[in-house]
């Protein structure tokens, strides 16, 4: 009996003793990542025989020795020790952006039907940019130079992306679109390089149109050029301006811009030859929210809506905002079980959907 007990305490020791010995195993480890030193996360740009040119994250680049059986493309993101550089880890699923992947090219297919409100925007946009893309000869009779620029300005869901496409449309020319706070963000160091990208693939597709959303992203006035990161977007900015100084014999390429902090802009750009036609997008008027929903509601199955009482309660509601109602309209009728929409779900989704009046306030500030 005793001999029993004795045999399994020291079997319950013997199973403590495991249990303890792992734990330590455990916290070694753990101790041991926090003397780790870390690793870098870099792009590799060329790959050749054993070594590799990477880039780091301030832009410089170096060649570097690979480990082992590490097969490396450009564009593929690595991790390096900290002091030689030596690719020790090739990540996966992270291929870096890579910047002819960024460019994407499009053929938008937006009509003019589908602008609602914007009958003045839509002519000025015609005389600047349709006209000159569709009859150039009429500009070299006249002797006069059609813009390069234009630049579309207004609060947010206004329809200036959705001119933008409407115009590559009508014309049928290739549309290349940007984000400038992308370009500035994703390509640290290579801002300026793929703005040349940029005008270059423009020429080989064109006729085209190069439209360039969120604008002061790039071209903000009051940027300090302290940082090496405004210093990068300060280049980037300068090989735009260049490229469009440049571009005197292409009458078929159009650069249009749009922002909705045009008291930001750095009047560098609105300079002639550059972005020296200016179309303002209003929010729209009563007439002009009436277009807008009669496009948004098109396909909808409406009974007798009070159109009336919905101009009345959109005021300072911007398009996107009332395509956002008619979207919200349906869903009350969905969760109802009808398959009609009444004026009250419009009227639910008008509450629901508030208007960006913070950009009201400070465009009026703005525009006085
Ligand atoms: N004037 C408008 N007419 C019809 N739809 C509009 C209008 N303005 C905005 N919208 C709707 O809102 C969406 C977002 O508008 P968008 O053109 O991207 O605005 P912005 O570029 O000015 O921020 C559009 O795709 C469209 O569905
Ligand atoms: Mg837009």
């Amino acid at each position: 009996m005793e001999k029993e007990l004795s045999l399994q305490l020291t079997q319950n020791i013997h199973e403590e003793n495991q249990l303890l010995k792992a734990s330590v195993g455990y916290l070694k480890a753990e101790l041991n990542k926090y003397k780790e030193l870390p690793l870098l996360v870099c792009d590799v740009k060329k790959n050749i025989h054993n070594k590799a040119i990477i880039r780091v994250a301030n832009g410089n680049h170096f060649c570097v020795n690979v480990a082992a059986n590490i097969q490396l493309e450009s564009g593929d993101t690595v991790l390096v020790e900290q002091k030689s550089l030596t690719v020790v880890q090739k990540l996966d699923h992270t291929k870096s952006f890579d910047v002819d992947n960024f460019l994407i090219l499009e053929k938008p297919s937006v009509l003019w039907e589908s602008l609602g409100g914007l009958d003045e925007q839509i002519k000025e946009i015609k005389e600047v940019v349709e006209l000159p893309l569709n009859n150039p000869e009429l500009f070299k009779k006249i002797g006069i130079e059609p813009p390069k620029g234009v630049l579309l300005h207004g609060a947010p869901g206004t329809g200036k992306t959705l001119l933008a496409k409407a115009v590559a449309t009508s014309t049928n020319t290739t549309f290349i679109p940007i984000v400038a706070s992308e370009l500035v963000q994703k390509f640290i160091g290579e801002g300026a390089k793929l703005v040349k990208d940029l005008f270059q693939l423009a020429k080989e597709k064109a006729p085209s149109i190069i439209f360039i959303d969120e604008i002061d992203a790039l071209a903000s006035q009051r940027m300090e050029t302290g940082t090496s990161g405004e210093r990068e977007v300060q280049r980037t900015l300068i090989q735009l301006l260049t490229e469009m100084d440049g571009f005197k014999n292409t009458p078929n390429i159009k650069v249009i811009a749009a922002t909705n902090r045009i008291d930001t802009l750095d009047p560098a750009i609105l300079r002639p030859g550059r972005f020296d036609r200016i179309i303002e997008f209003p929010l729209p008027s009563k007439e002009g929210r009436k277009q807008i929903l009669s496009i948004h509601t098109k396909n909808m199955n409406l009974s007798s809506i009070d159109f009336e009482e919905l101009l009345e309660k959109t005021h300072s509601f911007s398009g996107a905002e009332l395509k956002a109602v008619c979207t919200e309209a349906g869903y009350y009728a969905i969760r109802d079980n009808r398959e009609t929409i009444f004026t009250s779900d419009f009227l639910k989704a008008v509450e629901k959907i508030q208007p960006n009046i913070n950009y009201e306030e400070n465009s009026l500030e703005m525009f006085g």
